[in-house]
């Protein structure tokens, strides 16, 4: 079972759009995916056809209830989900006075059956609080989405600080497992500028599997369809897949 947090402080930059996607695409190469919905905007978890109060994450963080009970089927074929729900957005209110609370996701996942996933991706929130840490911690791999569309470099030095901190004090053996570039339109300069940016900043962890600029993919939310579902001869739906094999490569 890999634990690969999906995270970025920066909104918009593709997080969930890249959780929902890589989740049916590595589904789609058999693989057995859970899904866990840390942020409180629950974009995720509709977009995966979850019902607003369905039992997930927040019960996974504040209660002792057994983890499976706690996972809900998708609309996407072969994805299991743990959904957000909108109190996560109060969890250090709820979890006022508790220890050891960034570690609090791993310990209960610490619980779930091994041989039951063979991924277990998370979305986090655009912050670097208390959700994103408790992903962090949880996690052996994190993926970062980038943007293309405006200079990112400055946000991803920062999210490279929280990275070495939770290796330093919480998860030291967490991997930059890589950089997705999203949101790609190569036939504008500045896309081309801010990739070569980021290869020269980052090398080999910037993923050769790149997600391009696509309507398509903005759309398919609103179906409730993953995009290789809503569009699977899509160039985006050829981009997740590319993104799975590549993720699958690096993992193993
Ligand atoms: N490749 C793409 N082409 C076109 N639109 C995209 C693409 N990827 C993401 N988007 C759109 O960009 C917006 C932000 O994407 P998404 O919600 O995945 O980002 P996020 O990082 O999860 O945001 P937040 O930080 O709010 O959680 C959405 O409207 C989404 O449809
Ligand atoms: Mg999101």
């Amino acid at each position: 079972m890999k634990v690969i947090a999906i995270a970025n402080q920066k909104g918009g930059c593709a997080k969930t759009t890249t959780a929902v996607n890589l989740a049916a695409a590595l589904a789609a190469s058999d693989l057995r995916v859970l899904l866990i919905d840390l942020d409180p905007q629950c974009n995720a978890s509709q977009w995966l056809g979850i019902s607003p109060g369905t039992l997930g994450a927040f019960n996974a963080l504040t209660t002792k209830d057994e983890i499976s009970a706690l996972v809900a089927s998708s609309s996407v074929i072969g994805v299991s989900v743990m959904p957000a729900s909108r109190e996560l957005a109060y969890l250090e209110k709820a979890l006022a006075g508790e220890l050891a609370i960034e570690s609090r996701l791993k310990r209960r996942l610490a619980t779930l059956d091994d041989a039951q996933w063979d991924y277990v991706l998370i979305d986090t929130p655009p912050t670097l609080g208390l959700l994103t840490l408790n992903a962090l911690t949880a996690a052996q791999e994190l993926l970062v989405p980038v943007t293309t569309q405006v200079m990112t470099l400055s946000g991803v030095a920062q999210l490279m600080q929280t990275f070495e901190e939770v290796r330093d004090c919480l998860n030291p053996t967490l991997n930059l497992l890589g950089l997705v570039p999203s949101r790609v339109d190569l036939r504008t300069r500045n896309a081309q500028d801010i990739l070569a940016a980021l290869i020269e900043r980052f090398g080999d962890k910037v993923f050769k599997a790149m997600i391009h600029e696509s309507v398509r993919l903005a759309e398919s939310p609103s179906f409730q369809q993953s995009i290789l579902q809503y569009k699977p001869n899509s160039g985006s739906a050829g981009d997740y897949r590319a993104l799975a094999l590549e993720l699958i490569t690096r993992t193993n």
